[in-house]
């Protein structure tokens, strides 16, 4: 693929930079990432969040009644929500669900707990429906409501581009479930995603000091090879071009650029968008341990073990790399919640995923914490203390998720309510859990 369009990016940071070095004169790359202002002070004030999953893009595991209502086991994503019935039906249980999945009364809960961000997930669809695709827009008004609730409550908002056209990974969480994605491979989808960051930044950079964040795409499916990978490359440089200088512009945004690691070691990413030639770039990294068959064969101490065994890695890359916030985890560790696999697909923990090998039942496990044991409570309050006690090591972390229909193992909601999160993130009944 060209690489124009990263040269024209490079030669305008090239002399930006050029002037803002004969005033700052930074002695390290560290001093220069700690120098840089935006709506947050990231590096030196610890990133404490949570994703408002399953609102402007929908999930089956985090309303299954939304999926069970249609009647119809074949829709599976939002792609089949507004393909496989009738556009009149899709669209009011859609605006019905936006309405009331997420509304300012949670921005308050969140802000009430002690944490400083929201991530909200939301597919390109909300600005460029193409031709054939059966998305539903409309989610746009909630986003710049989302932004006002957000600094109502005094919280930081990431704007996450989780669907581009094609799909970037083939998750239904991408807006469209398929067995191999198609964005990295098409350069119309890739210029359509960077029209759609295009837009973002436009509309939301006066707005830096609530919107401080754009993550410019989530999870791109860097597993399945090379491809993948040097799309992504060239659409990061991209996106620091349309995110840094929006309208085309010199001037430059104080929005952060958010990247995602596509699921490689962050020793990949080493020397990636270094300061001084790009400013305000961060690195996401998810970390969940239970979507293998060894991952949740794990026994609750070695699940312990292995979240404060991440602490090497992460403060290596976010010393010496970009920033790293965990963006994506829980204090979950089973892949039992009723469709995290997708609509109709089983557990590997209980054996029902195909292919698997069962560790035990899911009963008492997830769904409503009615069920939950205070052993298992206990656990999951030491599985949630360990990572955000690692995770802090590094620029700090954003659960996933605030709320699930029937999902009170991954719900903050739940856990503040069922007393396995604290009311205040830094109040830790196992301080000294990884040692
Ligand atoms: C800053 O990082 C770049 C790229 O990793 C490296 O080439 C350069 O030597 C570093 N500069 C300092 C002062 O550490
Ligand atoms: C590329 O994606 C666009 C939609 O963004 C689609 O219209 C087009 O048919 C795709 N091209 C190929 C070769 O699949």
């Amino acid at each position: 693929m060209g690489l124009s369009p990263l040269r024209l990016v490079a030669s305008a940071i090239a002399a930006l930079s050029a002037a803002r070095l004969a005033v700052a004169a930074p002695s390290s790359n560290i001093t220069l990432k700690a120098d840089w202002t935006g709506g947050f002070p990231y590096g030196s004030t610890k990133v404490r969040g949570v994703n408002l999953g399953g609102w402007l893009v929908l999930e089956p595991w985090i309303t299954p009644s939304l999926f069970e209502g249609t009647g119809n086991t074949a829709i599976v994503d939002e792609w089949t929500f507004g393909q496989l019935q009738s556009r009149s039906t899709a669209l009011a249980k859609l605006q019905n669900h936006w309405n009331t999945w997420i509304t300012e009364a949670d921005f308050a809960a969140i802000a009430a707990a002690g944490l400083n961000h929201v991530r909200l997930p939301i597919g390109y669809w909300a600005w460029d429906v193409g031709p054939g695709e059966p998305y539903i827009s409309g989610q746009l008004p909630y986003l710049r409501n989302a932004v006002t609730w957000a600094s109502n409550h005094g919280l930081k908002l990431i704007i996450d581009l989780h669907g581009a056209p094609g799909s970037q990974n083939g998750f239904d969480n991408s807006g469209q479930k398929k067995s191999f994605p198609q964005w990295h491979s098409n350069s119309t989808n890739i210029a359509r995603t960077n029209a759609v960051i295009k837009q973002i930044a436009s509309e939301f950079a006066s707005q830096f000091n609530v919107a401080s964040i754009i993550a410019p795409l989530n999870e791109p499916a860097g597993f399945d090879g090379s491809d993948v990978l040097s799309a992504v490359t060239q659409y990061w440089y991209d996106s620091y071009g349309n995110i840094r200088f929006p309208d085309g512009t010199s001037q430059q945004s104080q929005t952060l650029v958010l990247l995602h690691d596509a699921f490689q070691p962050l020793s990949y990413w080493n020397g990636f968008q270094p300061p001084p030639t790009y400013q305000g770039v961060a690195m996401d990294t998810h970390i969940y341990q239970m979507f293998s068959q060894s991952n949740v064969a794990l026994s609750n101490s070695d699940h312990i073990s292995a979240a404060c065994n991440e602490a090497t890695n992460l403060v290596n890359f976010n010393n010496n790399g970009l920033w790293t916030i965990v963006g994506e985890w829980t204090p979950a560790m089973t892949d039992c919640a009723k469709y995290l696999n997708g609509r109709g697909v089983g557990a590997r923990y209980d054996g029902s995923y195909p292919g698997s090998t069962k560790v035990g039942s899911c009963t008492g496990l997830t769904g409503s914490a009615s069920s939950f044991s205070s052993a298992y409570k206990t656990f999951l309050r030491q599985s949630w203390e360990a990572q955000v006690i690692t995770f802090e090591k590094a620029s700090g972390w954003i659960q996933w998720t605030w709320k699930a229909e029937s999902a009170d193992d991954w719900s903050y909601q739940a856990g503040l309510a069922g007393g396995w999160i604290p009311q205040n993130p830094t109040n830790f009944q196992f301080p000294n859990i990884c040692g």
